[in-house]
């Protein structure tokens, strides 16, 4: 019993730091090098990390928005220097292409919003990788009962074994 527990207490701290560790590597991305890099460290780096600045990923509109309100905020830069910060931004932080979805290891929720599968599809693909191992080409998931191919064709660009 006690052994289980101090197991457990261990499991939990290494998954918070895991957790901690990605959410400060996404949160803080560094600032790739290229046009527009001094200009948004310059100018988007006063009053908060230009780290910060860059933890979005949107589009054009979105980081205009943005920088629209950071300028009503008291962000102060040239028109020449803002330009630049609006191409670094959309060209390095654009919108985030969607993750692939491996289907061995996708949880149902994933399988479901990824795949547009239904609850008791995505069950029947993990059940079925579970007792019969991994997937390994698209076609495998044709032997899965109940689940309609057609959608997961239709995803086939997203797919990942
Ligand atoms: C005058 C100070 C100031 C400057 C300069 C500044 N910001 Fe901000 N920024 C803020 C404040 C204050 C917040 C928090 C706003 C909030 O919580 O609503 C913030 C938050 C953000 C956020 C988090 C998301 C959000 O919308 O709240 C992003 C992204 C951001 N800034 C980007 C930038 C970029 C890009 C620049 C350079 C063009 C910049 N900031 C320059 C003050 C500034």
């Amino acid at each position: 019993m006690l052994k289980t527990g101090l197991v457990m207490r261990f499991t939990t701290a290494i998954t918070l730091l895991f957790a901690s560790s990605l959410f400060t590597a996404s949160a803080l991305a560094d600032l790739p090098p290229g046009p527009g890099h001094d200009e948004t460290a310059k100018v988007c780096g006063k009053c908060h990390s230009p780290e910060q600045a860059v933890s979005l990923h949107q589009s054009k509109t979105g980081w205009e928005e943005t920088v629209s309100k950071m300028v009503n905020l008291g962000s102060e830069g040239t028109d020449e220097e803002y330009e630049a910060i609006l191409k670094y931004l959309t060209t390095n932080f654009g919108p985030e292409a969607p993750k692939p979805i491996n289907v061995n290891t996708a949880t149902g929720v994933e399988l479901e919003a990824g795949l547009g599968l239904s609850r008791a599809e995505s069950a029947a693909v993990i059940q079925y990788r579970t007792d019969k191992g991994a997937f390994k080409v698209i076609d495998d998931l044709k032997n899965v009962p109940g689940l309609d191919f057609k959608k997961v064709e239709a995803k086939k660009a997203r797919l990942a074994f």
